[in-house]
């Protein structure tokens, strides 16, 4: 599991350059895989909406601009990256700690986290605070790397561990946080391994999208009412 004060630093080093680093290293579709997000956030007209890890808060703008009638909170533990969220439109920010988040329980209709769990260090415990801040009946999704399967396997593994970090590195001269990337994906469970950690949270109605052959997933579930 990821050092919470490393992971901190980390983003805090990064944080000028990370919305176009992420644009270059996923040439464009992270921009996609955020809208997909929002999409199924939108059939369920939310008011409140929490988005935790919001970093730059990429998706909770697009959730802004998908739901433009809902509330959208974006939390984060690392200040400098949620100054950025702040800067680009959101207009409620919370700084805080995913595993000890300072909300009353049962406040949102939906909660999402992009590219944040992975990073946490207690998955359980990260799931099972954001299931206790949702309405009986509220959505959580996840969007989060997770590893292709089939011929994509292989060329997708090499450019994770030896493309990508040379050319993060090259973008933001932080090559170290790009090689922790490579690592935290190996570790971080998906598919039918998320579905059964998200049922043990509390979580009903789990499900796992892959999208972009596999690269990226999109995880569900429900607060039980
Ligand atoms: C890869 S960024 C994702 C940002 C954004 N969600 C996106 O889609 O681009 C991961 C974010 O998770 C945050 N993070 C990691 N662990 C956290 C924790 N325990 N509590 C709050 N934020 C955390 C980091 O500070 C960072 O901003």
């Amino acid at each position: 599991m990821p050092d919470a004060v490393y992971v901190r630093d980390a983003f805090a080093r990064i944080a000028d350059r990370y919305v176009l680093t992420n644009h270059v290293l996923s040439c464009g579709a992270d921009v996609w895989w955020r809208k997909s997000v929002s999409t199924r956030l939108r059939q369920w007209n939310p008011a409140r909406v929490l988005d935790v890890a919001s970093g730059t808060g990429d998706l909770a703008l697009e959730i802004q601009r998908q739901c433009p009638d809902c509330e959208v909170t974006a939390s984060d533990f690392c200040e400098e990256m949620l100054a950025h969220a702040a800067r680009r439109g959101i207009t409620k920010t919370l700084v805080a700690d995913a595993l000890h988040l300072p909300l009353l329980d049962s406040g949102f209709d939906a909660v999402t986290v992009a590219f944040g769990l992975r990073n946490m260090t207690d998955y359980p415990a990260a799931l099972r605070e954001m299931l206790r801040v949702l309405k009986p009946g509220g959505h959580l999704v996840i969007l989060d790397f997770s590893l292709p399967h089939g011929l994509l396997r292989r060329p997708y593994r090499f450019y994770l561990h030896h493309v990508l970090p040379r050319l993060a590195g090259w973008l933001t001269g932080h090559r170290d946080t790009y090689e922790y990337l490579g690592g935290s994906i190996e570790a971080f469970p998906s598919g039918a391994a998320m579905i059964e950690l998200l049922e043990s949270c509390g979580f009903t109605e789990a499900s796992a999208t892959p999208l972009t052959g596999g690269v990226v997933s999109i995880y569900q579930g429900t607060r039980p009412q």
